[in-house]
């Protein structure tokens, strides 16, 4: 199965998908923020995954959809934690509609990402799917916590940060991954390789999704550019700017920060200029690399067949260099 053939199979999943239908008001924000796009990574990795033993991954197809909502369910929780007021180029949902309604639709879609998988995930790797997906789920939470504990932290480490975005979002790639290569018959060895590499992609991502969020083009990245500066969010971009500057410099940075008196695009932009600065931006590339070229080795160690691992190795690739 060609790259094609699995988008292909995820594109019916999501297409036939049926979430629920009463009362509207719960289920719409469902279906539309489903119907938004987006790349469809974690469950493009989960097929990848499975295609890894088998050529044909259409059963694992439900399991990669279970994913998508959940992924979704912690954006639509994540866009009303962060006051965020677009996801993909659209209003975020609590824009759209309201906070309430972020909530319980985001509540709906955790459940029917749970009964996707205890619909359709095979009897004999079910209770181990539903404990790794659990984990996971908790991890998300954790991750989620600590990021909004650390905005108002001053003595955030890069450390901490690395921790912090390993939870909140490589866990569900490294999760992903390790689903689809368990439905098709993986190894322990193997399974453990494949959630490894998958949580390197995901700390690289998310390190990526960072960097956007200061350098990137508001019209492809279809989030607010400057959104992390202005919730004070402690990414490796600001930590690394902390360390580095001159000590005025982190002073009217710390100023910046805090001040409430400015427009938003002044404040961005001068956070983003005491950035360039000390060469934030490819010094957060540097370890977008390092963090990939360290992940790959566990793919490598993956017991299939050099040729079996292209496609996925594609997507990463192209993930990294990602502008959306
Ligand atoms: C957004 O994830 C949340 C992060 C972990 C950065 P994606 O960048 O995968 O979002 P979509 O699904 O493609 O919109
Ligand atoms: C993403 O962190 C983490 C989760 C959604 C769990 P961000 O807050 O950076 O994600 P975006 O930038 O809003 O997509
Ligand atoms: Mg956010
Ligand atoms: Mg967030
Ligand atoms: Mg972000």
């Amino acid at each position: 199965m060609p790259l094609s053939s699995l988008t292909q199979l995820l594109h019916h999943a999501l297409q036939t998908a049926d979430y629920g239908q009463e009362p509207p008001e719960l289920y719409d924000p469902v279906r539309y923020i489903m119907a938004l796009g987006g790349k469809r990574v974690r469950p493009l990795l989960v097929l990848l995954g499975a295609h890894l033993y088998a050529d044909d991954v259409t059963a694992v197809a439900p399991a990669a959809l279970a994913v998508e909502i959940f992924h979704n369910f912690t954006l639509v929780h994540d866009d009303l934690m962060d006051a965020a007021p677009l996801r993909r180029g659209q209003p975020t949902v609590h824009h759209r509609w309201n906070p309430n309604t972020a909530i319980l639709s985001g509540d709906v879609m955790l459940v029917r990402a749970y009964e996707q998988l205890f619909r359709h995930v095979p009897d004999q790797h079910l209770r181990r799917a539903l404990a790794l997906f659990s984990t996971c789920a908790a991890e998300v939470c954790e991750g989620q916590q600590l990021d909004m504990v650390f905005e108002t932290l001053t003595d955030v480490t890069v450390a901490d940060y690395l921790r912090m975005i390993r939870l909140k979002t490589a866990v569900l790639l490294g999760f992903a991954l390790e689903l689809g290569g368990i439905l098709q018959g993986a190894t322990d060895a193997d399974a453990a390789h494949l959630r490894a590499f998958g949580e390197g992609v995901g700390v690289a991502f998310q390190l990526r999704d960072d960097l956007l969020d200061v350098y990137g083009d508001a019209a492809t990245f279809g989030k607010q550019v400057g959104g992390d500066i202005l919730a004070a969010k402690k990414t490796f971009l600001l930590l690394t700017a902390q360390q580095q500057l001159p000590p005025a410099d982190q002073a009217q940075l710390a100023a910046l920060l805090a001040a409430t008196d400015l427009a938003s695009a002044e404040k961005v932009s001068r956070v983003t200029a005491l950035y360039d600065q000390v060469q934030i931006r490819p010094q957060t590339e540097a370890l977008i690399e390092r963090t990939y070229a360290d992940a790959l080795a566990h793919l490598d160690a993956v017991s299939v067949a050099a040729a079996r691992k292209i496609t996925l190795r594609h997507l990463t690739d192209e993930l990294m260099d990602r502008a959306s």
